[in-house]
């Protein structure tokens, strides 16, 4: 039974929620069983935790740094080059495409291709600390015509606690990643980490790809991956994709790209039970996150 009411529906599936319209519940049920080839990487991301800036990270890191070889690339987005393994049909692609294969996706463990846990490939799992995620998916869900525009920030704020999105439970897609860190080849990075070193960031995920670049390659990965870099990259911002799928004027993708944003949309007692939620359902991970800089 379907959860919203608007052209695309979240739908219950094995405990999480699919978008009908973007999702065939059949295809996902058969991601499980992909063969995986050493080479392959997976990047899992909660929604809003930087899924388009590890994209960005690894097209760069593929093409030693230089930007003008991705922009030459037919494509209108990063996701249509480092696409969503749940997203209808690129499951079958996936299994006939050419080595490294690169794809994201926001599913839960449960679905993901059981070879991951015979460490088979690579998973980078970027976490973002909740209440930016929070306060970023509020302003996604205008921009997104697959999601339904909230009616307000208070309104977006019970859906999150809730887990009424898309991605269901941010507490639950954490944790449970999180407790499979070792079964596979996983390298788990925070947002927060990204933004306060990219440098060092970038470099340790070339090292866990087993990239090899120089520094001046280096370098211009992490120049060409900073925040204020991307934004003026058209395909960084979905502009080129259709205004069937993003309402443009309702705002840009690469939006703020800060820590502690949540500060100006929290009011004191959101912010309050947040916290007392937040102790209960991580008390038993050692994660911690940056909350403000
Ligand atoms: P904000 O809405 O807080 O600005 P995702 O790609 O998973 O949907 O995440 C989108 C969020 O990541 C947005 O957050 C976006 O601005 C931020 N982001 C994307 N690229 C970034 C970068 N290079 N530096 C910092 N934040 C970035």
């Amino acid at each position: 039974m379907a959860v919203e009411t608007c052209e695309y529906e979240l739908v219950p599936h094995r405990g999480f929620t699919l978008i009908s319209g973007t999702h065939d519940p059949d295809d996902v049920d058969q991601i499980q069983d992909l063969e995986i080839r050493d080479s392959d990487v997976f990047v899992v991301t909660y929604p809003k935790s930087g899924t388009i800036w590890m994209q960005q990270i690894l097209l760069l890191l593929e093409a030693k740094g230089d930007l003008a070889a991705i922009s030459r690339l037919s494509s209108s987005s990063n996701a249509d080059l480092i696409p969503w393994i749940e997203v209808k049909g690129i499951r079958q692609t996936f299994i006939t495409a050419p080595s490294p294969r690169m794809r994201v996706t926001h599913l839960q463990y449960q679905f993901m291709p059981s070879a991951l846990s015979q460490k088979k490939g690579k998973v980078i799992y970027v976490a973002r600390n909740p209440k930016d995620v929070l306060v970023s998916y509020f302003y996604f869900h205008k921009l997104a015509n697959m999601l339904e525009t909230p009616k307000d920030f208070d309104d977006f704020f019970e859906k999150f606690m809730r887990g009424d999105v898309f991605g269901c439970s941010w507490f639950e897609h954490v944790k449970t990643w999180y407790s499979h860190k070792d079964d596979m080849n996983m390298l788990f990075i925070t947002y927060e980490e990204m933004i306060q070193d990219l440098h060092s960031a970038v470099q340790r995920i070339s090292v866990f790809l087993e990239k090899e670049l120089n520094p001046e390659q280096l370098a211009n990965v992490v120049k060409h991956s900073t925040f204020n870099n991307m934004k003026k990259i058209p395909k960084a911002n979905y502009e080129q994709v259709s205004d069937g799928l993003f309402s443009h004027h309702e705002g840009r993708f690469m939006r703020k790209g800060t820590i502690g944003d949540w500060k100006h949309h929290f009011t004191v007692a959101q912010s309050e039970r947040f916290d007392q939620v937040f102790q209960r359902e991580m008390k038993d991970t050692p994660l911690r996150f940056i909350w403000a800089i």
